[in-house]
């Protein structure tokens, strides 16, 4: 949640941090702001969009080679021009952007109050450009030296970036808890939330720690340093990411172009590691966990939002193939519940961000348990691929519509994979039924394809039904996370209010709900608890409720019974989430679209969730 964005080097900053900014506009766009530096310290910021800040610079002042940017998704005080970032000191000589929550930001408020400081905005960022002039003030310290002092009094989380006027040529980053990856050029340095700001400029990354603090000096070697004061030496990685993986390509929305990405990124989190050939499957990230894995009393997957969905998946396939018990944890419960957990257990923790607060938050609670923990992540280099003992990548490429879809598909792929592993190591599987999955695996992102084919289809049934209030997806087996997938995609970017549920347990309460004017999206593929679903659909229509239906290619009965269907592949019972789901993605595109909603910025989302 928010974005930052600092330059310093020989170019204009200005066009190098609106561009970043635009990229970082996923994670949040309640207000944008930019700070610049030359022979005065200059704050430019305003409510809305990175556009609306764009439109409000028209005729400013923006030189100068060094610089920051905000996009803020807003926790303290309402998205409003006071409370966008960047924030200054009350002198105006040092200047700040953040993004996480200062926890202990009312007592240092208070007692900053007490000392003269007055505040101008309701945030808890301001209370720490105060703190740092108060230090530098009256400890007559260099601004760096301000800055880790004051981190050492401040509770929450942070990634922030400051510049002060006194200080021409630095930039002062520093991380705990909220993402932030620096850029090396040549004499120059990027800093940012993640890294499709700098991807164009420089392959050369360094990923920050926790409690770390980056001294940048312009022509000077970047430092780095703890909290604590001990000197860290910068970690130089090769960044794997293409400018064509960030940009739209022609599609209206990113959330478009990752939906029509599927068939390759299903491919990529499968390459090297579904052996055709060879009939085996292979997940180098986890090797030497396999044994822990395959012993593990119990398997935890813990997990937030369109992730927990796929870490459902994940619980039925690991159960079904390699008969080990699994639970399914929100993060966000599971942390604050006292849950038991042994060191025989093993915790899965999926996230495409890498970064979500509370999946975080479980890793280490797991952690300090014993626990084995491993990583499910999309986003290489991320916290949480930092903070497990291994893990497996998904490989979908970057996310940046906020409606996850490609990840999704890539996360349940990456499940399938290590439930087939550990069935075969623990032989609770046939051989040939092994070998008949492997084969319908591998031929799912062709099925994907076809299915991405029937979008006019999906489109004339979004139209009918833009303008509904209401609806319900039910599937029952395998396809009740699919129900909860595509309830969350609907409404999330079409604020259309939808509910998930398990086809059967309707009758115990939301069949209440019924009447002419309800879409019901049934999933109603062949294979699996089918006779039931169909009686199911019977009780709607009954009820005058209306049905679509997705329903597997061939299917009379279901097609009958329903007023619309949209047809979907035939493959193995425990695949059919890869496909179910992508006709959901597309309808709620569609009728996201018809309603005129942003679908890559939904209203009050932020793609990773960096706080509580
Ligand atoms: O980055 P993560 O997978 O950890 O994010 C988890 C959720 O915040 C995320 O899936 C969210 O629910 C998306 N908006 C779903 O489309």
């Amino acid at each position: 949640m928010c974005g930052i964005v600092a330059y310093v080097g020989p170019r204009d900053a200005y066009p190098i941090l609106m561009k970043g900014l635009h990229r970082l506009e996923y994670r949040g766009y309640d207000s944008a702001g930019i700070c610049l530096l030359n022979h005065d310290i200059r704050v430019f910021k305003c409510k809305g969009k990175v556009s609306d800040l764009e439109e409000y610079l028209v005729g400013k002042d923006i030189s100068g080679t060094i610089g920051m940017a905000h996009t803020r998704w807003a926790t303290h005080g309402e998205p409003n021009q006071i409370n966008a970032h960047p924030h200054f000191s009350q002198n105006k000589k040092v200047a700040i952007i953040h993004n996480g929550i200062i926890e202990n930001y009312s007592v240092l408020r208070s007692e900053l109050k007490k000392r003269g400081f007055h505040f101008t905005s309701e945030t808890d960022t301001e209370v720490l450009v105060h703190l740092i002039e108060d230090i530098m003030t009256n400890e007559k310290v260099p601004v760096e030296e301000a800055v880790r002092i004051a981190l050492n009094q401040v509770v929450g989380a942070y990634a922030i970036v400051i510049l002060a006027k006194d200080y021409p040529d630095k930039i002062i980053a520093a991380r705990k808890g909220s993402p932030m990856v620096i850029g090396i050029g040549k004499d120059e340095f990027f800093v940012a939330s993640d890294a499709t700001p700098l991807v164009e400029y420089t392959d050369n990354v360094v990923y920050m720690n926790d409690e770390e603090i980056a001294i940048i000096e312009r022509k000077a070697k970047l430092k780095i340093k703890t909290i604590r004061n001990k000197d860290h030496t910068p970690y130089i990685q090769k960044l794997v990411m293409s400018l064509n993986e960030i940009e739209k390509g022609g599609f209206d929305h990113f959330m478009l172009k990752e939906i029509y990405e599927q068939p390759r990124s299903i491919r990529d989190s499968m390459r090297g590691r579904l052996h055709i050939d060879q009939g085996i499957v292979t997940l180098g990230g986890i090797q030497n966990y396999e044994q822990k894995l395959i012993n593990a009393k119990r398997i935890i997957i813990t997990a937030c939002g369109t992730s927990w969905h796929a870490g459902l998946v994940g619980g039925y396939l690991i159960e079904d193939l390699a008969r080990i018990p699994v639970e399914v944890e929100y993060s966000s419960e599971f942390r604050y519940r006292n849950p038991v957990i042994s060191e025989e257990d093993v915790i899965l923790a999926i996230s495409q961000s890498g970064e979500t607060a509370d999946t975080l938050a479980a890793i280490e609670l797991g952690k300090a348990k014993g626990a084995t923990v491993l990583g499910i992540c999309n986003v290489v280099g991320s916290s949480i691929a930092r903070a497990t003992h291994g893990g497996v990548y998904t490989h979908a490429g970057p996310e940046i519509g906020v409606a996850s879809t490609k990840a999704f598909t890539a996360q349940v792929a990456v499940l399938t994979l290590l439930s087939l592993l550990l069935a075969e190591k623990k032989g609770t599987i046939p051989k040939s039924q092994f070998q008949k999955i492997l084969l319908a695996l591998n031929a799912i992102p062709e099925k994907v394809d076809r299915i991405l084919k029937m979008s006019e289809k999906i489109r004339d049934i979004a139209n009918i039904y833009k303008d509904v209030k209401n609806s319900i997806y039910l599937g029952r087996g395998y396809n009740f996370p699919v129900a909860l997938e595509g309830a969350l995609k609907l409404k999330e970017i079409s604020y259309i209010h939808a509910e998930g549920y398990p086809a059967a347990e309707m009758k115990h309460g939301p069949i209440a709900l019924i009447d002419e004017h309800m879409p019901v999206v049934f999933i109603a593929t062949r294979r699996g608890i089918y006779n039931k679903v169909i009686s199911n659909i019977e009780e709607v229509k009954a009820r005058k409720g209306k049905i679509i239906a997705i329903v597997t290619e061939g299917d009379e009965t279901v097609k009958k019974l329903a007023d619309h269907y949209i047809e979907i592949p035939d493959t193995e019972e425990i695949l059919v989430p890869l496909l179910a789901t992508i006709p959901l993605q597309l309808l709620s595109y569609y009728i996201a679209v018809m309603r005129g909603c942003n679908v890559d910025q939904p209203r009050n989302l932020a793609k990773s969730v960096t706080v509580e």
